[in-house]
């Protein structure tokens, strides 16, 4: 019998991939594998039983995975399994920002008690939430792994002139991921040409604060960014200024902090990117089934 902890609420269909072998629990002792969503797991004790760990979801920030290579433990996390989730919210982020569609949401709620004059004060209101249209305008893609090609050709398909930038793929290669991308050679280039940057990259030494003073001087006057990888790819303090100067117009991000709640132009969303049931499912039977295979056959399977 094989040991599974649950250290999150996993979807009951990821888990109905364990058959009669495993014995799955939210408290267990001596576990084989834990499966995770988003827990942190900096602080606990691995068990000297644990054989690995899967992540539902992408980023592995919530385990300490150097600890883990050390013990032996394998890490797998679902890329992929969520990038459709991810991608449609971006879509959204990107016509939320431009349409001022919060701030036109919040003023038709405001009307409440006006009876009959509602229709009429609508139509006088509505001139003040205008917003552009988001078709002909220039799309960045930072990081064109699972989540970015699927951003990048769905914004295609919405008549945007999308840029891409990987550093870690040629513009050959990179081409051979969507023939609807021009491909950037910097990222100097996304941010010259742009007027709206999505970010989809790991955070990772190398990319923490990446959008910074620096990268957002040399941005279009007016630029909409969204983060929808993790907060710690925007240096804070740096895109508080660009925001307060008007150089960036708009900011949608799924890891909000204290700092940026009242900024003006900030749209904070609960970490919302993979919430839907179809990616919470897809996250969980990939998870369930890359540990059953490498319990069960040793494979270790990461895709
Ligand atoms: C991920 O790492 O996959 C995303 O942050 C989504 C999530 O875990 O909820």
């Amino acid at each position: 019998m094989y040991r599974i902890q649950t250290l999150n609420k996993i979807s009951p269909k990821g888990l109905a991939n364990l058959d009669e072998n495993y014995e799955v629990s939210d408290t267990m002792e001596n576990p084989d594998a834990i499966l995770v969503r988003s827990a942190s797991m900096h602080e606990m004790e691995m068990p000297a039983s644990l054989k690995a760990i899967a992540r539902a979801g992408a980023g592995t920030n919530n385990i300490p995975v150097d600890q883990c290579a050390e013990a032996g433990i394998v890490v797998f996390n679902t890329p992929g399994a969520n990038a459709n989730a991810v991608k449609e919210l971006v879509i959204a982020g990107m016509l939320l920002c431009s349409r001022k569609v919060v701030d036109g949401i919040e003023w038709a709620k405001s009307l409440k008690g006006n009876g009959d004059q509602v229709g009429k004060m609508v139509e006088k209101g509505k001139s003040s939430f205008v917003g552009p249209e988001i078709a002909g305008k220039k799309l960045g893609v930072i990081g064109l792994g699972a989540i970015g090609v699927r951003v990048a050709n769905a914004a295609a398909a919405l008549d945007m002139e999308v840029f891409g930038y990987d550093p870690y793929l040629s513009v050959d290669a990179a081409w051979g991921l969507s023939s609807r991308i021009t491909h950037a050679k910097s990222l100097e280039e996304i941010y010259r040409e742009c007027d709206y940057i999505t970010i989809h990259v790991p955070q990772t030494p190398d990319t923490k604060g990446m959008i910074n003073a620096e990268a957002i001087a040399s941005m279009k006057e007016g630029v909409r960014i969204l983060n929808f990888a993790r907060g710690g790819l925007v240096n804070e303090a740096d895109l508080i200024a660009g925001l307060e100067s008007g150089k960036v117009a708009a900011y949608v991000t799924d890891f909000p902090s204290d700092a940026l709640l009242d900024v003006k132009g900030v749209i904070p969303l609960p970490h919302l990117g993979a919430s839907t049931p179809e990616s919470e499912e897809n996250c969980a039977c990939m998870a369930a089934l890359q540990v059953k295979d490498f319990l069960e056959n040793g494979n270790i399977i990461n895709s």
